[in-house]
């Protein structure tokens, strides 16, 4: 062993030990006599002291040091003069014997401390030292622990971690598939998985009535923040099930890794249909760590001879507690917030609450203090609060009301990341329709059941026929989603045909899965989560790359490694590919 404790173990109960410690330089300090380094290792940092007059050879050595070298010494385990309480080694220092450097370095492109000086960019290209840092590196060690965990639960709930391929077959449905040519097979592809959905319900028709696994999955799609094209689910499925049954065991392992992790005891989950969600915050993910709900204001706001109002589909207002006191360069920076053209509303429509009674808004041209009462009334406003609204078609104004409604309460500081707020988001549309393509996509996957007493109207009505399909949402954030599966082949068939699929494509392209069907498919169903997005919700962050040890950049590429790169043309040709 190159040490005998790392940079993190050493305290005032080991003083007078001699110990050897292997780590990187993390600073050197020169102070006349005294020569200081700080050694760091993944466990945390120990002060190593060179004294010029008892050893002046080796505290010469030392100043040579650079920082990032790595180093090894040999040394005795005495008290502080000056104790540093902030760190764990903080009483003791070792006084050196023995150094040895293991090897050099090159002066780092940023600095490897808590608060860097180094870029997105330069981080992500010199990952290798990023992760040297301890937030990043923290992050790592909370993704280790919660696989851990979710491991240790599902275990002991005597699920079994199955791998599936990831080289299969091209579907149409969902996002877009990343490709990959086959060398023996002309002219084909086989696609990487975007999740393993149809191989867990295959596993369920071979008999593993709980299966799980931590899987990577790959989605050609637009990247955000809390979006990667590979990136890992918890993908679990159960059979013999109802959809109460998934919701009880999953929130089980949610709430078993708040406790384990976070330390955070969490009662039952709330539970809200979509079309709840919808109506009240605008989303289907909704942060419900603070209230603000949305109140449909046409009954009293329309027929005033205000245009704007009358012509929308749909007025929708949030109350603001306590905010009337906001200025009006506060309020026209939320105006300027919402007219941005990713939101895009026209305008704002504020009215204050004043502590006398009266009111004050920006439209009081059409409406009187009676009129602006009955908005105060329908939102539950008092004295000293602002109102927001805003008019226009239901769908667009309710998103751009929600885009507000987490603005003002971020402003707020009502969405504080070591509060946990997790909710099921039940009852989701079967279908939506798709403007594109004009035609019904399924909302989830072409898997999903509809409820038992919607089928009939999968005919008639299909945007009104509702899913057994749950997402697990937690502060604002969609960190699961699943479904019940149709286990009946003439009903997956009759899906099939509602999403605009022709009998030879059905068969073509989940024929497989049809066939298995055929076969005595157990009821089941399941959910994945999103592990990343789980892993950053726990670390309180909004993005989830750093919670990836190696992740892509928003054009999806790895500038590390610089990878996508061209292939050679022996490469391409064996692969039975021209390039334009
Ligand atoms: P779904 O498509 O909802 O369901 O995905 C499940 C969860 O995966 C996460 N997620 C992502 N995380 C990071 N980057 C991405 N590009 C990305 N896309 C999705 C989300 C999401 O809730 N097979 C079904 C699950 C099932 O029905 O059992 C599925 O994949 O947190």
């Amino acid at each position: 062993m190159l040490r005998s404790h790392h940079c993190g173990a050493l305290s005032s109960k080991n003083i007078g030990e001699e110990v050897v410690l292997s780590g990187w330089v993390q600073k050197a300090r020169d102070l006349g006599g005294m020569t200081f380094v700080d050694l760091r290792d993944r466990y945390g940092i120990t002060q190593l002291a060179f004294n010029l007059e008892s050893n002046s050879e080796l505290c010469m050595a030392a100043r040579k040091l650079g920082r990032e070298f790595v180093i090894q010494i040999e040394g005795k385990v005495i008290e502080r003069s000056s104790k540093n309480a902030k760190i764990a080694t903080g009483d003791i220092e070792i006084e050196v014997s023995k150094l040895k450097v293991l090897n050099a370095s090159k002066t780092p492109p940023f600095t490897i401390e808590n608060e860097t000086d180094g870029g997105d960019d330069l981080r992500m290209q010199y990952r290798y030292l990023d992760i040297r840092r301890n937030p990043v590196r923290e992050n790592l060690i909370l993704r280790h622990r919660l696989s851990t965990e979710t491991r240790k639960y599902l275990d002991a709930q005597s699920f079994i971690e199955v791998e599936t391929p990831y080289l299969i077959k091209s579907t149409p449905e969902g996002a877009r598939d990343f490709v990959v040519p086959s060398r023996m097979n002309e002219g084909q592809f086989y696609a990487l998985p975007q999740s393993p959905q149809t191989f867990k319900q295959l596993l369920m028709v071979g008999g593993i009535d709980k299966y799980y696994q931590i899987v990577k999955c790959f989605r050609d799609e637009d990247l955000r923040a809390d979006r990667q094209p590979e990136f890992t689910q918890i993908d679990c499925e159960m059979s013999f099930i109802e959809q109460e049954d998934i919701l009880n065991m999953f929130e089980g392992l949610t709430r078993h890794l708040l406790k384990e992790i976070k330390g955070v005891e969490l009662q039952q989950f709330p539970r809200m249909s979509y079309d709840d969600a919808m109506r009240l915050y605008g989303s289907d993910k909704p942060d419900i760590r603070f209230e603000m709900q949305f109140s449909e204001l046409n009954e009293v706001c329309q027929q005033n001879d205000f245009v704007v109002f009358d012509s929308a589909e749909l007025v929708v207002g949030i109350c603001a507690k306590g905010c009337g006191d906001w200025t009006r360069k506060q309020i026209d920076k939320l105006t300027d917030f919402v007219k941005r053209p990713q939101i895009g509303a026209k305008g704002l429509i504020y009215c204050k609450y004043n502590q006398d009674g009266t009111f004050k808004s920006s439209v009081d041209k059409f409406f009187s203090q009676e009129d602006l009462a009955k908005w105060a009334h329908k939102m539950g406003a008092q004295k000293g609060d602002l109102m927001f609204l805003l008019s226009g078609d239901t769908d667009k104004v309710r998103k751009q009301m929600n885009e507000l409604r987490l603005e003002i309460g971020q402003q707020l500081g009502l969405r504080d990341p070591k509060v946990f707020a997790p909710l099921w988001v039940v009852d989701f549309p079967l279908l939506e329709w798709d403007e594109e393509t004009q035609r019904y996509h399924a909302m989830h996957h072409p898997f999903t059941s509809p409820k038992p007493n919607d089928i009939a109207k999968l005919d008639t009505d299909p945007a009104a026929v509702r899913a057994n399909a749950y997402d697990l949402v937690m502060n604002g954030s969609e960190i699961g989603g699943g479904s019940i599966r149709i286990h009946d082949k003439d009903l997956q068939k009759l899906m099939f045909k509602h999403l605009g699929f022709s009998e030879e494509q059905a068969k073509d392209q989940f024929g497989f899965l049809m066939n298995a069907f055929e076969y005595g498919a157990p009821p089941h169903g399941g959910i994945a989560f999103g592990f990343d997005r789980l892993c950053s919700l726990f670390g309180g962050q909004e993005s989830i790359r750093d919670f990836i040890a190696f992740p892509k950049n928003n054009s999806g590429r790895d500038v590390m490694i610089d990878a996508p790169s061209i292939i050679d043309n022996s490469q391409l040709d064996e692969l039975h590919i021209k390039l334009k």
